[in-house]
């Protein structure tokens, strides 16, 4: 057993629309170890979020080799795929996993049972993102602010040993990204968590331990003196 989470190998995918064809990604190739976090930078448009759904088994890449927690994606059926989400791969979809009609404390308690825990820690982190006193609010009662910790809240409340994170600060003012980054790199420092952040903020970028550019459907060592 190695400590990767990922490892990808020539990953294609292109959607198809009736005749139309759309490559998206090209060969992409990276590995993503246990406690490790990697940022993905690329233009509006590059598949930066097709990758992300790759990863997690919502799309079938055309061709490559992809293993995710050491298995070969070849060897994993639709329930398996399921359950992976339920249980070890957090994703934070860009436009928020919260569902409307439970209260944040409710959301938060939801995603550790589908991920099979009795307990969940919803009150300490709640407390530790700040948003302790929206426990007993709706997501539409939220600031965006509020709702991207109550998803990040929900996402570490399952226990995951993996977090696809898309745009996590995207629809964030400068002052709350400022707050919700360190809040979101403690979290996933101590608790050993891999995570793949796709991010336009150039701070949430410097953080991570690795920053890879996703560029004519490949993935390519960033170099963010090139790109400005
Ligand atoms: N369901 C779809 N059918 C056809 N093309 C799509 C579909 N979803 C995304 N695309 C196209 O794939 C490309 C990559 O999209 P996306 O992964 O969302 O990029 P990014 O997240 O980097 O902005 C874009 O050209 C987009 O228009
Ligand atoms: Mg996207």
């Amino acid at each position: 057993m190695n400590d990767f989470l990922i490892e990808s190998e020539g990953l294609k995918y292109t959607y198809r629309n009736g005749a139309a064809y759309v490559a998206v990604l090209d060969g992409v190739s990276f590995s993503l170890c246990r406690g490790e976090a990697v940022a993905i930078v690329g233009p509006s448009g590059s598949g930066k979020s097709t990758l992300l759904n790759v990863l997690n088994g919502l799309l079938a890449a055309q061709a490559g080799e992809l293993r995710v927690l050491g298995r070969s994606a070849l060897t994993l059926s639709q329930d398996d795929w399921a359950q992976l989400r339920r249980k070890h791969i957090a994703t934070l979809f860009q436009d928020g996993n919260l569902i409307p009609t439970l209260t944040v404390e409710r959301n938060i308690a939801f995603r550790a049972g589908l991920a099979g825990l009795a307990e969940n820690d919803g009150a300490a982190l709640m407390e530790r993102l700040d948003i302790a006193d929206t426990a007993e609010r709706y997501p539409d009662q939220l600031s965006g602010g509020q709702r991207q910790r109550a998803a990040l809240a929900c996402a570490f409340a399952m226990q995951p040993k993996l977090i696809l994170a898309d745009e996590p600060t995207g629809s964030l003012d400068y002052a709350t990204a400022q707050r919700v980054t360190p809040l979101f790199f403690d979290a996933i420092r101590e608790r050993k968590v891999g995570a793949l952040i796709v991010t336009h903020n150039p701070e949430l970028a410097e953080r991570c331990d690795r920053k890879l550019e996703l560029r004519e459907g490949a993935l390519c060592p960033w170099d963010s003196a090139l790109s400005s």
